[in-house]
């Protein structure tokens, strides 16, 4: 227990399992009245119950601290405006916001159908577009907040998840819009890429070297939404058990010109290779680097 949260008004959404509720629990433990918003589903996204959120509060208030719950999903406006207000209504103000809540479902692209697509992007995308946007009308009114929200390191590529990264993809340039348009209301924004045990890293089809507990993520997320981190803005963490590390910022890294007035297919055809030609993706030499690994277990157990 530091104090680092003292007297701040916090909602955490997903706060019922997994990352959610150990940053939930971490935010009551540094002094945070805190909203405990969970839609309790299963890990596809179905049959929801209050039951999850209710346990949380239980579990703030039985160590005397002070939290309410709002089941609703953040997938509707009126979700993430609920989930603003009630700390509005119930404590006077809206410190910070963690925006945790997510689903998977699995699927190579090409399988992929519209009923696996649109709730994974509706869940994290516009879960997090509609906590950020209640949170911001209220944050420029009172010149500070924190705004924290959960990517992955897939949003970098995944094989089988085009949905998942797609989301998680568009949450960093969402996180990087809230950094760039609230800065000058004393607001910041951040994202934090986690590898925690929770139901969902248990789905994870590769063995996961490095990774730690949910209550690692929550250590970030309490810093990140404290006033000693109000300077920090527009970035990305990845936090995996001991590991914390900085992503680095999406900029042009080399460039050519043409001294005609247009360039046509047959100059770049000539010169883009030699010139900028591409940057490596490192997800390819690791799946190339898995495939060899499964082939020679393969070869071993024949
Ligand atoms: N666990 C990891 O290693 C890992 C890795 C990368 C990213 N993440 C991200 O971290 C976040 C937390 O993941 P987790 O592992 O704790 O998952 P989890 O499944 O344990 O918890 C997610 C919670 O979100 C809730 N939820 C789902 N849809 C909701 C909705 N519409 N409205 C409100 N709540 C909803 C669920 O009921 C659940 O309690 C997710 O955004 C996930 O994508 C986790």
């Amino acid at each position: 227990m530091g104090g680092f949260l003292e007297g701040k008004n916090i909602a955490v959404t997903g706060a019922g399992r997994g990352i959610g509720r150990a940053v939930a629990l971490a935010c009551a433990s540094e002094g945070a009245r805190v909203v405990v918003n969970d839609y309790g589903v299963s890990m596809a996204g179905e049959d929801p119950t209050s039951e999850v959120a209710d346990a949380v509060v239980k579990e703030i208030k039985d160590l005397g601290g002070e939290a309410l719950a709002v089941c609703d999903s953040v997938a509707t406006m009126e979700g993430g405006n609920r989930i603003v207000q009630s700390a509005i209504d119930s404590w006077g103000s809206i410190d910070g916001v963690v925006c945790v809540a997510g689903i998977l479902r699995e699927r190579m692209l090409f399988n992929m159908t519209e009923e696996e697509w649109d709730p994974v992007i509706a869940t994290h995308l516009k879960g997090t577009f509609t906590v950020f946007r209640a949170a911001c009308a209220a944050m420029k009114d009172q010149k500070s907040g924190s705004l924290v929200a959960f990517t992955s390191g897939a949003f970098a590529a995944s094989v089988a998840q085009a949905n998942y990264a797609a989301a998680k993809g568009g949450i960093v340039s969402l996180m990087r819009s809230a950094a760039a348009g609230m800065n000058r209301y004393g607001v910041n924004a951040n994202a934090i890429a986690p590898v925690a045990r929770t139901r969902m890293s248990e789905n994870v089809p590769m063995d996961l070297d490095e990774i730690g507990d949910p209550e690692d993520v929550a250590a970030l997320a309490v810093y990140l939404l404290s006033d000693e981190a109000r300077h920090i803005t527009g970035q990305i963490y990845t936090q995996a058990g001991k590991k914390i590390a900085l992503w680095n910022q999406p900029i042009e890294i080399r460039e050519m010109r043409t001294s005609e007035d247009h360039w046509s297919t047959t100059e770049i055809a000539k010169r883009l290779n030699s010139e900028i030609g591409q940057e490596e993706m490192p997800i390819l030499a690791q799946l190339e680097a898995y495939r060899k690994a499964a082939q020679a277990k393969e070869k071993a157990s024949s």
